[in-house]
């Protein structure tokens, strides 16, 4: 089991804490390690970044919280603390989600409801076939008990809050006549249209132009302030991460490597890996993956896992005889700050 050990901080107990989690794909060809021990924490009213290559199982890590893997994946240890309110008023209950169904009542009212999320674009797009506003009164009549009237304004009041021009006119749009920025801002509203506890953002922000981006962030952050909503923005964006992130979470392989708050994380990165990916950043702006690529070597593919330390192979510190034979655990070393490397525990 991960040794782990980040508690509770000035903010409170966690309102979602993952703990040891290992999401498999078992395919014919072998089975894919997507997650494999992941553990941290998500604070009320605070960004936790998690950060890494393509590859690393950010989003599948979302998508075991929001039990929505793509078939055959499966969580295969590990728990989902969740922090939800009572039924009676000020009272919470805290759920282990890997314990539900995923198609369950439980998980559905869950989903979309106390944790909403945001997608990259064309995965969560809207549905072609109906208008905007539909969209939005079925998710706010899902989860609410509203009529009509009353969800259709609340639904032009979230998209006047997101920013959205006109916001009568577009509840009567269809996506396509949206905007890339305008789109993913009606996903925004979407995923608020339930007031949520957490919003799990994938990517929110890749496929825009660099206005929009800083827009919708700001927008996400403006939005934050307003109701105390943590956040959980998966990026592979170091840009992003400095903007946004209180807390960070750098992962390699399905692994937790190094996780610390922002500061530390540019400041006193101690994980080869981390230190790795600030390197890459390019001084001047670029959009893409390409931002990493000057990290040496590539992830491994996903049924090769190296023996041993998974960043071994690429490591400009391996040491032969311990990064080679055995795995190293992700350990405190400061105050809030864990890393995952021998270079700062013994084997
Ligand atoms: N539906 C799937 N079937 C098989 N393997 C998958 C599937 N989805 C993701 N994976 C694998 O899981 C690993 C983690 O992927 P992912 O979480 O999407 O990475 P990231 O979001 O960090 O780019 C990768 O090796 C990927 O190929
Ligand atoms: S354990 Fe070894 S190979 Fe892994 S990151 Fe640390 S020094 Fe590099
Ligand atoms: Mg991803």
């Amino acid at each position: 089991m991960a040794n782990y050990t980040q508690t509770d901080s000035a903010a409170g107990a966690p309102l979602l804490s993952v703990r040891n989690l290992s999401t498999h794909f078992p395919l014919d060809e072998g089975t894919v390690i997507a997650v494999d021990g992941a553990s941290f924490d998500v604070f009320e009213g605070q960004t936790l970044g998690i950060v890494g290559e393509s590859g690393c199982g950010k989003s599948v890590t979302a998508r075991s919280i929001l039990g929505i893997l793509d078939k055959p994946g499966l969580i295969v240890d590990g728990e989902i603390l969740f922090r939800r309110r009572g039924r009676n008023s000020g009272s919470e209950e805290v759920l282990d989600l890997t314990s539900f169904d995923p198609d369950s009542s439980e998980m559905r009212s869950i989903r979309g409801g106390e944790i909403a999320y945001v997608f990259q674009e064309p995965m969560t797009s809207f549905s072609p076939v109906h208008t905007i506003g539909n969209q939005l009164m079925e998710a706010i009549m899902l989860h609410q008990d509203m009529g009509k009237d009353e969800a259709r304004a609340m639904g032009a009041d979230l998209l006047r809050r997101v920013g959205i021009p006109l916001p009568d006119r577009r509840m009567d749009e269809y996506s396509f006549q949206l905007s890339g920025g305008l789109r993913q801002r009606a996903m925004i509203a979407m995923a608020l249209s339930c007031s949520p506890r957490i919003l799990i953002a994938d990517e929110p922000t890749t496929a825009l132009d660099v206005t929009t981006q800083a827009q919708i962030l700001d927008l996400m952050s403006g939005l934050q302030e307003d109701n105390e909503m943590a956040i959980m923005l998966i990026t592979h964006d170091l840009g992003v991460i400095a903007e946004m992130a209180d807390y960070v979470v750098v992962m390699y392989l399905g692994q937790v490597v190094e996780s610390a708050p922002v500061d530390d994380i540019f400041h006193n990165p101690q994980h080869p890996y981390t230190q790795a990916l600030l390197q890459s950043i390019p001084r001047i702006q670029s959009t893409g993956q390409d931002r990493l690529a000057s990290i040496t070597g590539s992830v491994p593919h996903p049924y090769a896992r190296p023996r041993g330390c998974p960043f071994n192979p690429r490591c400009p510190a391996f040491m032969l005889g311990t990064c080679d034979t055995s795995e190293p655990r992700l350990q405190p070393i400061g105050t809030r700050h864990e890393v995952s490397c021998f270079l700062h525990h013994g084997a």
